[in-house]
C-alpha cells in the first residue's frame, strides 16, 4: 500500500537552475520592484509588442515570480504557469476565462469550501450554474459532461478525501470539448502530475505544501501556453491577484526541501491512519491510502491531510482541547499538525455552506499531519481520544 517517495534530483537541479541569476546567487534574488526601466524608446516598444521578453510592470511579470512559474511548469510537465496572490486567486483565474452567462460547470462534490462559494456565490450571480458529482464515480462524472464548459476536480476532495480516475475522466472531458481543471495542492507535483493524465489546467494553493512553512499565501496555475494565454488575457491582468516577489521567494525557498518534507508528512499521515483505522472509537477514516480506487495509480505518494470520524462516545470539544502537540487551526501543509473539527464549522453562516450541502458529518475531524516526531504525534492523538471519552 505504501508508495516510496521519489528521489528528487530533478527538483534539486531545477532549483539550482532557477537560481542562475545575475551575480550567480545561490538562491533566487527577490526583485522587489514595481516596474522596470528602458534605456531607449525602441526597447519599450519591443517589450510592448512582445518582440522582447523584457519585464515591464510587476503586476504583469516579475523575475522572481517568473522563476517560480518556470519551476512549477517544469515539475508539472506543462508549457507554462502563472503565479497568483492566493490559491483562491489561482482558482478564480483558472475558471473565469472559460465560462460565460448560460454556461454550466461540472465540479466534484466536497471540493474546497471557498471554491464551492466561488461557484455558488460569484459565478451563479453571473449566470453560470454548477452541477456537483461524486468524483470517485467516473461514470457519474462522464454522464454530467455533455454540454458543460468546464470540469473542476480535486483529487482527493476536501473532507471526504476521495480520488478521481484522472486519465479516464480527462479523456472523456477532451472528447466533449470540456476544459478540465484540477486543484493538485494535496499531492504536489512530486506525487501526482495531472497534466500527464491529460488534465488541462493544474492549480496549486502554494500556501500549503509548496511553501510549507505556514508563513505565506500564494497560488499557481500550470497548463499549456494557449490556455495560460487565455488566463492572461481574460483574468490575470484585470483581476489583479498577482503573486508578490517576496511571496514567490518564500515558495521557492520552501520548495528546496519539498521532497524531504513531503516524505515526513506522508509518514506521519500514514502512521496516524494506521493507528486510527482499527481504533474502536473511530467510525470512519478518510485517507486515500486506506481505500482502494483506480485514482491511486496516478499517485506516487500521499499528502498528509485526511479526516476521521469519532464515535458518539467521544466528546469532540474535549478531544480538541486535550491535544497538546497538535494545534487547533485552519490551513495545512506547514510543519505543525492542525485540526479542524467539522462540528465547529457546521453552522457557518450563509447559504453556500458546503458542510451542509455535502453532508459533512459533525463527528468528523480534519487532520493536517505536520512534521513532528511520528511516535509523539500518534501518542498525542490517541491520548486525546482517551481523555475525551464520555
Ligand atoms: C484544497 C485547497 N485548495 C485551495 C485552497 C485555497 O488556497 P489559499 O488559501 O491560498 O487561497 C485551500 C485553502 O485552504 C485548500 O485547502
Amino acid at each position: 500500500m505504501t508508495h516510496l517517495p521519489p528521489l528528487s534530483p530533478d527538483l534539486t537541479q531545477a532549483l539550482l537552475a532557477a537560481a542562475a541569476q545575475p551575480h550567480h546567487a545561490t538562491s533566487v534574488p527577490i526583485f522587489q520592484t514595481s516596474s522596470f526601466l528602458f534605456d531607449r524608446y525602441e526597447e519599450m516598444a519591443a517589450a510592448f509588442d512582445g518582440s522582447s521578453d523584457r519585464f515591464i510592470y510587476t503586476r504583469g511579470n516579475n523575475p522572481t515570480v517568473a522563476e517560480l512559474e518556470r519551476l512549477i511548469a517544469g515539475l508539472e510537465g506543462t508549457e507554462a504557469a502563472r503565479g497568483f496572490a492566493s490559491g483562491m486567486a489561482a482558482i478564480a483565474a483558472a475558471v473565469m476565462p472559460f465560462v460565460q452567462s448560460g454556461d454550466r460547470v461540472v465540479a466534484v462534490e466536497n471540493l474546497y469550501s471557498d471554491a464551492f462559494r466561488l461557484f455558488e456565490v460569484v459565478l451563479k450571480k453571473f449566470g453560470v450554474t454548477t452541477t456537483y458529482v461524486d468524483g470517485s464515480d467516473s461514470a457519474a462524472v462522464i454522464a454530467a459532461l455533455p454540454g458543460a464548459k468546464l470540469l473542476y476536480l480535486e483529487s482527493p476532495t476536501s473532507w471526504t478525501f476521495t480520488l478521481q480516475d484522472l486519465p479516464v475522466i480527462a479523456r472523456a472531458a477532451r472528447a466533449e470539448g470540456v476544459i478540465s481543471v484540477i486543484d493538485n495542492s494535496w499531492a504536489t507535483p512530486l506525487y501526482q502530475r495531472p497534466a500527464e493524465a491529460g488534465i488541462d489546467l493544474v492549480i496549486h494553493a502554494a500556501s500549503k505544501y509548496l511553501a510549507g512553512h505556514s508563513d505565506t499565501i500564494a497560488g499557481l496555475v500550470a497548463g499549456p501556453k494557449h490556455l495560460i494565454a487565455r488566463i492572461n488575457h481574460e483574468a490575470y491582468h484585470y483581476l489583479g491577484g498577482k503573486m508578490s516577489p517576496f511571496d514567490a521567494w518564500l515558495v521557492l525557498r520552501g520548495m528546496r526541501s519539498l521532497h524531504l518534507r513531503m516524505a515526513r508528512h506522508m509518514e506521519n499521515g500514514l502512521a496516524l491512519g494506521r493507528a486510527l483505522s482499527d481504533h474502536p472509537e473511530v467510525t470512519a477514516l478518510r485517507h486515500p491510502a486506506f481505500h482502494p480506487h483506480p485514482g491511486r495509480a496516478g499517485l506516487s505518494g500521499f499528502g498528509a491531510l485526511f479526516a476521521f470520524d469519532l464515535a458518539e462516545t467521544i466528546d469532540i470539544p474535549r478531544f480538541a482541547n486535550a491535544l497538546r502537540l497538535t494545534k487547533i487551526g485552519v490551513s495545512w501543509g506547514g510543519p505543525e499538525s492542525l485540526i479542524i473539527p467539522a462540528k465547529a464549522a457546521l453552522d457557518l453562516a450563509g447559504s453556500a455552506n458546503s458542510f451542509r450541502r455535502f453532508g459533512v458529518s459533525g463527528r468528523s475531524i480534519r487532520f493536517a499531519a505536520g512534521l513532528e516526531e511520528t511516535g509523539a504525534l500518534v501518542a498525542d492523538v490517541l491520548a486525546a481520544i482517551d481523555e475525551a471519552r464520555l
